[in-house]
């Protein structure tokens, strides 16, 4: 490792493929924030303070933001950590920098001294090449000899060029995530936070910034995430230079964050990138650096089989005989693994008993899982299991014996959700249990994958010793995680959480698909799966095909809307496969069977995403050549409402070569006709239809559009665009 010890002003630069970071080292402070934007190729021309004359009525001596904004000594905004020993020491200035480079322009570690307050903060930074994406991650060592209270510390602080516009952030709720919130940023603090123990529904630990003129294709912008599953918070800050900073990291409950002498509090990553190529050039940032991350059984990932999930086809009543022709009824449209959810274990019949009782119901399988296994493979289908393993209902068995493993708060009652309580996993003997019986079902069975379900916020989140152990849960989770997928390490994990709960990088570093929500609505889907493909692949997007009509909106779409919305994602089925009438089972069949034959065009490249105001909403699907234009893209097209128009406005299609013709077929499921309304008839779209299908132009597409269908709501047009 290079350790260069500063004496003189110098800078430090980090670059990516298309993108530069650049800090300016002046001797005896933290590192100033010059630079985070679209590739620059030099430093900076000069030292900061030399451009900027100070304002009237002022700090004699300019503070600009820094690499880790302190408080207390010449900081006015927001500060990277707040601390203090017993009520003194509150301040902290940085004033010894060492910069550790790993990597030469890749990944430093910049390691800052404050000896006044005894603190130690090293904040690392690495920027990945190929994807432009910066991750950061910081580190306080108390090097006093007293407690040292930390009540907050950033995983990172970032700058926002003076161009930032507005921020794009998700809120949301059970059966409706990633509900796109857009504020306009002012001069004033925009701040997100959560306090709910897990990721949740509510509050996305992550947002996107865009600049004035930026769109869904172009323009810059600017997107950041924190990989962690539990309490968070984001700020974003206008700064008296027009610029702001952003700065994104784990809430600390009250006492959190003590320190005794000689420890350290580690932050998660911050997962933060540019680009400018719009909203999907960001989304194709994040995609590549989730891709690089996740650890897949056998070290590739496998085509993404298509599921079966049982939970709306049957909810708890999981007998035996009938889950065995749900299976048999699914094999026969194609099915690849088949997901037995909720119900199966001791005394589990409805929602108000047994979590915690991880062992199969004596009364559905009184044989145990075997049978049902045997069959599943038999019928060659995979089988997977649903656990909630941090969870305890009061009545259970495993409660009567422990009721103090549950997280509580003495002289406060329980609070249950759902009828649960959250049992402390951080209690070695807690895990021990749950790996137990984990890791028993999994030893005696060939199960593949499991659901790890996760259906309530933490409350009254006290340890054993009257503590808060929002943080200790999240990381004994992650133990957990890894401990069983380090003995069997051929299993899959989906991340679950009452749908889409517990959605990050954090737990996708053990994980292999999310439920994206338990809303199953196509309709609601195109939204809800919109805003998650801004930060995650579509082959960890759990995507299934509901019943008609669906349970959690109550309403009623046609079998092609339902699979053309899924289709991209990592498909599924959710419904009762055995009384499916003929021509639907036959129509789901085409759907799996095209599902197939696209999955490899799907899960791998870049995905570009937009929308037409006149209730059209698209992604596109294809490999981006070093000009920055695709060859290979399928095309899927949502028309969500009734046109507004007499003709439909045409799309144009930006990813394309200019200087290429294209063949364009549509694609439909062999054996059925898509329902596009009685008035789409046109020759062009018949020729779309034909085996030849039809010639155009590429640069006409991007520029000019291609024309859609006059089709009626809740219709897909699916096209493959190949260049000739
Ligand atoms: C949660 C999940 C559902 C299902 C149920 C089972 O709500 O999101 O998919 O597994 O739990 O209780």
């Amino acid at each position: 490792m290079l350790v260069t010890t500063l004496n003189t002003t110098e800078y430090l630069m980090l670059q990516s493929q298309n993108t530069s970071l650049v800090l300016e080292l002046p001797v005896g402070e933290a590192p100033i924030w010059r630079y985070w934007g679209p590739k620059v190729r030099d430093k900076a021309p000069h030292a900061l303070r030399a451009s900027r004359p100070l304002p009237s009525f002022m700090l004699d001596f300019d503070h600009p933001l820094t690499l880790a904004p302190g408080f207390g000594v010449g900081w006015f905004g927001q500060s990277a950590l707040l601390a203090h020993r017993n009520g003194q020491s509150f301040a902290q200035a940085f004033t010894q920098c060492v910069v550790q480079w790993e990597q030469p322009e890749r990944s430093v570690r910049v390691v800052l001294t404050d000896p006044v307050s005894a603190i130690e903060l090293t904040v690392h930074m690495s920027m990945d090449y190929p994807s432009d994406v910066l991750t950061m991650k910081s580190s306080l060592r108390n090097v006093g000899d007293t407690v040292l209270d930390v009540q907050w510390l950033a995983a990172g602080t970032l700058l926002l060029p003076a161009q930032a516009q507005s921020v794009r952030s998700y809120a949301g709720q059970h059966n409706h995530e990633f509900l796109l919130q857009t504020d306009k940023l002012s001069r004033s603090l925009w701040r997100r936070e959560s306090r709910r123990g897990r990721t949740s529904h509510d509050c996305f630990p992550g947002a996107v910034v865009t600049t004035d003129g930026s769109t869904e294709c172009a323009g810059l912008v600017y997107g950041a995430h924190l990989a962690w599953s539990g309490n968070h918070q984001q700020t974003i800050e206008w700064l008296h230079d027009a610029q702001y900073q952003w700065q994104m990291g784990e809430w600390l409950a009250p006492g959190e964050g003590l320190l005794a002498a000689g420890a350290t509090l580690n932050t998660p990553e911050l997962v933060a990138s540019c680009s400018t190529q719009g909203l999907s050039g960001l989304a194709a940032n994040f995609h590549a650096e989730l891709r690089s991350r996740l650890n897949w059984p056998g070290g590739q990932m496998r085509p993404r089989p298509v599921h079966l999930n049982t939970w709306e086809g049957f909810y708890f009543d999981v007998y035996p005989e009938k889950v065995k022709e749900l299976a048999t009824a699914a094999a026969a449209v194609g099915v690849e693994r088949f997901v037995l959810d909720d119900g199966w274990f001791h005394g589990r019949h409805h929602d108000r008993a047994a979590l915690g009782d991880w062992w199969p119901d004596e009364s559905k399988f009184p044989q145990g899982l075997g049978d049902l296994v045997a069959h599943v493979n038999a019928l060659g289908m995979e089988f997977g299991l649903w656990f909630e393993p941090e969870m305890i209902n009061p009545d259970s068995d495993l409660y009567r014996e422990h009721p103090d493993w549950a997280l509580q708060l003495a002289g406060r009652p329980l609070i249950t959700a759902r009828n649960q309580l959250v049992l402390d996993i951080s209690r070695p003997e807690v895990s021990e249990y749950l790996f137990g019986k984990i890791d028993a079902l999994l030893s005696v069975q060939p199960i593949r994958y499991i659901k790890w379900d996760h259906n309530r916020d933490l409350t009254t989140t006290g340890l054993h010793d009257g503590t808060a152990g929002y943080r200790a849960q999240v990381h004994a989770a992650y133990a957990l995680f890894a401990r069983i997928r380090a003995v069997h390490p051929e299993v899959e994990i989906e991340s679950c959480s009452g749908g889409g709960g517990r959605i990050d990088f954090g737990v996708l570093r053990y994980t292999h698909r999310v439920w994206t929500s338990d809303c199953i609505d196509a309709m609601s889907r195109v939204d809800i799966q919109r805003g998650f493909l801004q930060f995650f692949p579509p082959e960890i997007m759990g995507a299934h095909v509901g019943s008609a009509c669906a349970h959690t909106t109550g309403r009623t779409q046609s079998m092609a809307f339902r699979a053309a919305v899924a289709l991209p994602g990592h498909l599924g089925v959710e419904l009762d496969a055995r009384i499916l009438r003929e021509a639907d089972a036959a129509e789901l069949k085409a759907w799996i069977q095209m599902y197939k034959d696209l999955r490899e065009r799907l899960h791998h490249g870049h995905v570009w995403q937009g929308a037409i105001d006149d209730g059209i909403v698209w992604q596109a699907h294809g490999d981006l050549d070093d000009a920055g234009v695709a060859s290979d893209v399928l095309l899927l097209v949502y028309r969500t409402q009734p046109t507004n128009h007499r003709y439909t406005p045409r799309l144009p299609l930006p990813m394309l070569y200019t200087q290429a013709e294209y063949r364009i077929r549509q694609c439909v499921p062999a054996g059925t006709v898509l329902p596009t309304g009685a008035h789409n008839t046109a020759p062009f779209f018949d020729a779309l239809n034909s085996a030849e299908g039809l010639l155009l132009d590429g640069g006409w597409l991007r520029h000019a559009g291609l024309p859609l269908p006059r089709a009626q709501a809740e219709t897909a047009f699916i096209v493959r665009l190949t260049r000739v």
